[in-house]
């Protein structure tokens, strides 16, 4: 009797482990009305393969999969993941639901690599119809009954260089407004919707700029971003705030009147990575300007980037050495002083700067504010919604176990490994899920010799080089997952 009511009890709170963050001037706001720093992670494991319409899988799918990499997260110490590739027609509510009760937020794209899943970065106009943008909406509608979705990305990399500068600005601003018209008219809160930008400093604070402007000024303007990222990979091993060109940053978006956080970091130029500039992003500058990151990324695939190993053959996973040392990091700096900021009265903030060609430097740079209307059949799909609507919501989580192995980088078994579901109101941080694992220090090889699941993702492959951009004195190697592969299909859709 006992035993089943406080199963009940506990049961009861499990689907509303997180509640809905806010936008509270320049930041995101916790329930607490303290401001939320992002302790992110990218989520893609098999990279675009990930995603697969004929298995009816996607990375938010497969329950015991999320279970196994929620508690895996959890002892990380994260408190988001940013998930690149998503099917909106498929099930996500044990997964989602999992990752609440781990007190993770989710981040996510809405769009895809597959045919009518992106816009282009090349005449993005014949990219820019009815069932692309409906794509955009229905994933809105997959996830919008989460309470801890955290925000979406209209768009990725879009803009990364002269030419798509020159093409992709109204373009990209107008499907940040369609999708943001669907939050207001078909949602119950306003959840968050702005773009990922390529740290290619040519055309960085002209995309910040031309997207967090206000064309009257208002704050409320319809496609005016509600929040602005940037993939940036210019701290490399043991840098510092000068040399990784960190502080230009800071001081460029000092003004800034949404938040702004890295929606990737974690330059792997210089290997085992030292994740030194955890200490930086949550550091006191930093901070004042910045909500956090996200780091590149959860499992290991071609490219390099993997905390974890996932063999692809049982599901099992093996950490790898720079999971410890990004562990390590997280676990040295005081997340109740970090996360315990009280926000300013709302309306306090930096006012958004009024739209106007003189915002933007380049003359490369398409700022004609002047959006292109929605394509035909559109309006129609934002009045009455998308139909079906693959809508989700929580469910009640119970079993919280890893069904599948994880292994130390040693080879060793964790043992008991599960997600601990918090109480109410509570997010993730380093510390709250403390199964024993390996220590740090007997970590020596930086990659697990287990079958990895890189396996033919033509998405993971590329590295692109966008030190190119003139004037940028720092090289950036972004890995660009999800658009190398966006510009691709959609290359081939035509
Ligand atoms: C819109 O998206 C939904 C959900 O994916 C789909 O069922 C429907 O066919 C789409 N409609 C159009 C017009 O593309
Ligand atoms: C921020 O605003 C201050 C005060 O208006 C101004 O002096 C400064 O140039 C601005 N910085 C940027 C990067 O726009
Ligand atoms: C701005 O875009 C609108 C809509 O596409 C177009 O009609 C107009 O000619 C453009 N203005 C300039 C100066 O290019
Ligand atoms: C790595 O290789 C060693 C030696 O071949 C083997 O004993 C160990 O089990 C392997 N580890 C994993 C995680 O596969
Ligand atoms: C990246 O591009 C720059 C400029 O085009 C070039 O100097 C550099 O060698 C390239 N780096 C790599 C790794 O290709």
């Amino acid at each position: 009797m006992l035993i089943q009511s406080t199963l009940i009890a506990l049961s009861a709170t499990l689907a509303a482990a997180v509640k809905p963050l806010t936008v509270k001037n320049q930041f995101f706001v916790d329930p607490n009305d303290n401001i939320f720093q992002i302790v992110g992670v990218a989520y893609q494991p098999g990279g675009s393969a990930g995603y697969n319409a004929a298995l009816g899988k996607d990375p938010l799918s497969d329950g015991d999969i999320c279970r196994r990499d929620a508690a895996i997260l959890q002892i990380l110490g994260v408190n988001t993941i940013r998930v690149y590739n998503l099917n909106p027609d498929v099930n996500h509510d044990e997964c989602a639901s999992i990752f609440n009760a781990a007190g993770i937020y989710m981040i996510l794209d809405v769009n895809s690599p597959q045919v009518a899943g992106s816009l282009q970065n090349y005449n993005p106009w014949e990219s820019y119809y009815d069932t692309y943008v409906n794509r955009t909406f229905a994933v809105v509608e997959a996830f919008k009954n989460y309470d801890n979705t955290l925000a979406f990305f209209s768009g990725n990399e879009v803009i990364n260089d002269a030419s798509s500068a020159g093409q992709v600005p109204p373009y990209m601003r107008a499907v940040t407004r369609d999708i943001k018209n669907y939050v207001a008219k078909h949602c119950d809160r306003k959840i968050p919707v702005g773009y990922s930008a390529a740290d290619v400093r040519d055309v960085l604070f002209d995309s910040f700029e031309y997207f967090t402007c206000a064309e009257d000024g208002k704050s409320d303007d319809p496609s005016r971003a509600d929040i602005f990222a940037l993939n940036s990979y210019s701290w490399c091993g043991d840098s510092d705030m000068q040399k990784s060109g960190y502080v230009d940053l800071v001081e460029g978006f000092s003004n800034t009147s949404v938040p702004v956080f890295y929606s990737e970091y974690g330059c792997n130029e210089v290997k085992p990575r030292m994740f030194t500039e955890v200490g930086a992003i949550y550091g006191k500058d930093f901070s004042q300007v910045f909500s956090g990151g996200i780091v590149y990324e959860y499992t290991e695939e071609e490219n390099s980037y993997g905390l974890v190993s996932v063999n692809t053959k049982d599901q099992s996973v093996t950490l790898l050495k720079d999971f410890y040392t990004l562990k390590d990091q997280f676990a040295k700096l005081d997340w109740k002083k970090i996360q315990g900021v009280k926000s300013a009265k709302d309306g306090s903030g930096p006012k958004p700067p009024k739209c106007d060609s003189k915002l933007i430097q380049s003359k490369d740079f398409d700022g004609n504010f002047t959006l292109p209307a929605m394509p035909p059949n559109v309006p129609k799909i934002l009045a009455n919604g998308v139909s079906p609507k693959p809508s989700g919501k929580l469910i009640e989580v119970t079993n919280f176990k890893s069904k599948y192995t994880v292994k130390n980088a040693d080879g060793s078994v964790i043992s008991d490994l599960a997600v601990k579901p918090l109480s109410n109101d509570e997010s993730n941080s380093p510390g709250t899920n403390d199964a024993k694992i390996q220590s740090s220090g007997s970590v020596t090889s930086s990659s697990g010799n287990s079958t990895t699941s890189g396996s033919s993702s033509e998405a993971t492959s590329d590295a692109k080089n966008t030190s190119g951009a003139a004037g940028s004195a720092v090289a950036m190697t972004v890995p660009a997952m999800a658009m190398g592969a966006f510009a691709i299909f959609a290359g081939l859709a035509l």
